[in-house]
């Protein structure tokens, strides 16, 4: 991404004019305009920096954004800049339909093309739930304007009969005790009032935490950022210092591609696997990456999750919540554990290195949720990257939310062939299927559901259930939500609708599991597989019109992020993490 030191680059409302053929026509127009909404000549003379408002009555998640829009503007006031708030797609997971993944891309164009298209000297991305801090720096990264992250901040936690819950584990957690009949249509009601107790993103480390935790690793957000709940002081007084960094980085023209460099993204990755993160993470960071003509090394990737172990104590892995995170010290104090991990010369968007920041965050103190280096939750990382001839371009599995008896395992594969037909049959009584099976389902990829849906957290059938099953191997080139857990292979590549070899699995194969050996085999001969091949070959999905057509023509697989081809730089990408 090009940034240019050229000090008689116009500024504010001087640059980007709208092409009337006569500049100074232009800037004429565009002043007389705003002045109908009160300015003066002395505001429109300042930097300009642009808000990015993702607040949307469909999305609580995001319900503080004009309390951060007010403290933002507060900051950009105060270093001497002119706030200018801007709407942008919003995305809630529960209210995007087919899913929120499907719009990620159509968010990230939309704010790539408003930086793009108004003029302003830096940008403030207030985003928060799962796929809109993705998309906002997917954006960012793209539009080459200096931009700085700031996510919304966790909710609360609730209360229920002397328990403490937060979404989404515990809704996750409790609803499977309604499905296994041990607790009733009353009390599952009364839980429904508890799990979000306040506006902001969820509790635990799911996406939404894991991307907030990333960006700050990244160096694209206020140091500090990540951790603040969304209803407190703190989170304004980010929220303040992030509009007044805003102005610094549009003088100093701190472009994101200064900000995310290969380091950037390796510090991101071991961060991933420390937090114990959601396998969303390594989708979107992919995505991003992919902007800035990296993609992700997933063999290196493998070799740093068993170097990394697991710190951060927080649901799904864990036990704590993210306010408990923030009242530990939040990112500062997991930073300073990983220090011999990190590359510490990463230049933030502070003008600081990361390990100058580390420096400045003050000593360590008593605190139980992150641990030590010598003594984690786990030894190693959150992730593994399986291979075999069922994922020739590999798999992940979060083995830290895995149960540690199935992580070896063989069993007989019971097929669902996309979710409609697991919707249809999974809770059949008449369904074949023991607690040593293998569940497996087709058809939740980027193109095949489409949009690449948190479909792979399959249910345990309610048969199963009901006598007290709790987890079982599933499989699935889908997502999961990182609120999730359990022994759950994702994201298998290729897909099953491109004619990905898990097109061919049919109930009654063999599987094996091994992630020891890191191998995911389906144990059918090859030959078996071709005349399968032959019998039945894929139709890939397509559509007429829309962005349906838009999606489905131009996405790509997982590895690179679920972007559209024709986002992402010509050329063959660098690996990363580059080799030390
Ligand atoms: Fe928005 Fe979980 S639903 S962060």
């Amino acid at each position: 991404m090009a940034h240019s030191d050229d000090p008689s680059e116009p500024i504010g409302f001087h640059r980007g004019l709208t092409s009337y053929g006569d500049a100074g026509f232009s800037l004429f127009l565009r002043k007389a305009f705003i002045k109908g909404a009160g300015y003066s000549d002395a505001a429109l003379d300042r930097p300009v920096v642009g808000i990015a408002d993702t607040g949307s009555a469909y999305n609580p998640c995001h319900g503080n954004a004009p309390a951060l829009i007010e403290a933002v503007r507060r900051g950009v006031l105060m270093a001497g800049g002119l706030p200018m708030t801007f709407p942008t797609v919003s995305l809630h997971e529960s209210f995007a339909q087919p899913t929120s993944m499907f719009l990620r891309n159509l968010m990230a164009i939309d704010t790539e093309e408003m930086i793009r298209a108004q003029p302003m000297d830096a940008v403030v991305l207030i985003g928060g739930c799962d796929k809109t801090v993705p998309a906002q720096l997917m954006g960012a990264a793209s539009a080459g304007v200096p931009a700085i992250q700031l996510v919304t901040g966790s909710m609360l936690t609730g209360g229920h009969r002397g328990e403490r819950v937060g979404a989404c584990t515990d809704c996750r957690r409790y609803w499977a005790r309604f499905r296994a009949e041990e607790i009733d249509g009353a009390e599952i009601a009364a839980v429904n009032d508890q799990l979000v107790a306040s506006v902001g993103t969820c509790s635990v480390m799911g996406t939404a935490s894991t991307m907030a935790c990333l960006a700050e690793a990244l160096g694209i957000s206020v140091p500090g950022s990540a951790s603040p709940p969304a209803t407190t002081a703190d989170r304004m007084r980010v929220a303040e210092r992030t509009g007044a960094l805003a102005v610094r980085i549009a003088r100093d023209r701190l472009t994101p591609d200064r900000v995310l460099t290969a380091d950037a993204f390796e510090n991101a990755m071991r961060v991933l696997l420390a937090i114990g993160g959601s396998t969303n993470g390594i989708v979107h960071l992919a995505a991003i990456a992919g902007r800035l003509g990296f993609a992700i090394d997933f063999d290196a990737l493998d070799r740093m999750a068993r170097e990394t172990p697991v710190l951060v104590d927080l649901k799904p892995s864990g036990r704590h919540y993210m306010e408990d995170f923030h009242h530990a010290g939040g990112m500062a104090t997991l930073l300073r554990e990983l220090k011999p991990l990190l590359r510490l010369d990463a230049l933030t968007i502070t003008g600081r290195t990361l390990g100058e920041e580390v420096e400045a965050a003050g000593p360590p103190f008593a605190q139980d949720v992150v641990r030590p280096l010598d003594r984690p939750i786990h030894p190693q990382g959150g992730l593994a990257v399986l291979r075999g001839n069922l994922a020739p371009e590999g798999a992940i599995i979060k083995v830290s939310a895995a149960d540690a008896r199935l992580m070896e395992h063989e069993g007989r594969a019971v097929v669902f062939e996309n979710a409609e037909d697991l919707a249809r049959r999974i809770d059949d009584p008449a369904l074949d299927v023991t607690a040593d099976d293998i569940l497996v389902l087709k058809n939740i990829g980027p193109k095949g559901a489409p949009g690449m849906p948190e479909a792979g957290y399959l249910p345990i059938p309610a048969k199963l259930a009901r006598a007290g099953v709790k987890d079982m191997v599933r499989i699935s080139d889908g997502r999961m939500s990182g609120t999730a857990f359990g022994t759950i292979v994702l994201h298998v590549l290729p897909e099953a609708a491109i004619g990905g070899p898990l097109a061919w699995v049919q109930s009654g194969d063999r599987i094996r599991l091994s992630v020891a050996r890191r191998e995911l085999s389906l144990l059918v001969d090859d030959t078996e597989l071709e005349r399968r091949k032959a019998e039945r070959p894929v139709a890939t999905p397509g559509a007429a019109r829309g962005y349906r057509k838009l999606y489905l023509d131009s996405v790509l697989q997982a590895d690179r992020g679920a972007d559209f081809d024709f986002l992402v730089p010509p050329g063959v990408p660098a690996k990363i993490p580059t080799a030390r």
